[in-house]
């Protein structure tokens, strides 16, 4: 029988230094491993350990997936550590992923903070692939620091050209500095006047990835300007183990993070004490 543990031999294509703590690598699977925007994979540092991530390359790129690392510990320390030419191992594709049809004639809020602009860049990517299905993108993003801007080039300037009519941006930083012309505030301040950019707040649909106290506020937020529990899609990255549903690691009431998430939608998720854990 398969072991289902087993990750595929990945070598490290390139590795690009986003923020001070941020780095994307480019990974080659000996195996093409396709995932679909919202799933994550296992990326393992051989004899050291594996931790979850949520690719941020397009899941249209079939044979290579990049990942973007925020260094917090010992895993992610080792991956910072290494260099083009390395090997890790990938498992996965796990979890379930946006169900992008339900998003379709809609107007999508995208609302990320630091590091959480990882998964949502893929994404991204995939709703610009049929951008034409969708009614409308604003896409909000707030770093501590400019220097903390991850994958700033596309944020600030490249995205912006994709599709100006449909695909709409509202950047922002905690702190500016000498260079930062933007606005400045918390990631929760470019929802305001929210209604100049969305036209029905009842029917728009809202995707959440940040560290946990932002999604806290951004969602307080959210449901004060009028989104729907339902609508509004926050991505769970609760301490996994197996990544398969066997162990129970990441048990969240009567889901598991890594089978049933790591995205739901806020009525799921609302009552369990640890949400914002
Ligand atoms: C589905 C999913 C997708 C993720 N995607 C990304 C991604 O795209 N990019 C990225 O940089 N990180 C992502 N993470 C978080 C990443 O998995 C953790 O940062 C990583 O597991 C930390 O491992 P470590 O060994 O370096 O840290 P450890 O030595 O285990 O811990 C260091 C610190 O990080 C905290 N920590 C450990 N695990 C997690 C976790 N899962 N979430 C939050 N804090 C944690 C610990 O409490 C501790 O304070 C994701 C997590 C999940 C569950
Ligand atoms: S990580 Fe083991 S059950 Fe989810």
């Amino acid at each position: 029988m398969e072991n289902p543990y087993q990750p595929i031999k990945t070598k490290i294509q390139e590795v690009t230094r986003e923020t001070p703590n941020i780095k994307t690598f480019v990974l080659e699977p000996e195996e093409p491993l396709h995932f679909k925007a919202g799933q994550f994979i296992q990326l393992t540092v051989p004899e050291l350990g594996e931790a979850p991530f949520t690719p941020s390359s397009s899941p249209y790129e079939k044979e290579k997936i990049k990942v973007t690392i925020m260094e917090t510990g010992t895993v992610t320390s080792a991956l910072h550590s290494l260099t083009p030419g390395g090997v890790v191992g990938i498992r996965g594709p796990y979890g379930k992923e946006y169900s992008l049809s339900d998003f379709e004639d809609k107007e999508i809020l995208i609302v990320g903070g630091g590091v959480g602009l990882a998964p949502l860049r893929s994404l991204f990517f995939a709703l610009v692939h049929d951008i034409e299905k969708y009614k409308r993108v604003l896409f909000c993003y707030g770093a501590k620091t400019p220097s903390d801007i991850v994958y700033k080039n596309a944020v600030l300037q490249d995205w912006h050209k994709i599709n100006p009519e449909r695909i709409h941006f509202r950047i922002t930083v905690d702190e500016g500095d000498e260079n930062w012309k933007g606005k400045v505030g918390l990631v929760t301040y470019t929802l305001d006047n929210l209604n100049e950019e969305i036209e029905s707040i009842e029917e728009s649909v809202a995707v959440v990835c940040g560290p946990p106290i932002m999604m806290k506020f951004v969602t307080m937020k959210l449901l004060d300007i009028g989104y729907k529990w339902n609508n509004i899609f926050l991505s769970m990255e609760k301490n996994m183990s197996c990544g398969i549903g066997k162990c129970g690691h990441c048990q969240m009431g009567k889901f598991l993070v890594c089978r049933d998430g790591p995205v739901f939608t806020y009525d799921k998720i609302k009552d369990f004490p640890t949400i914002w854990d």
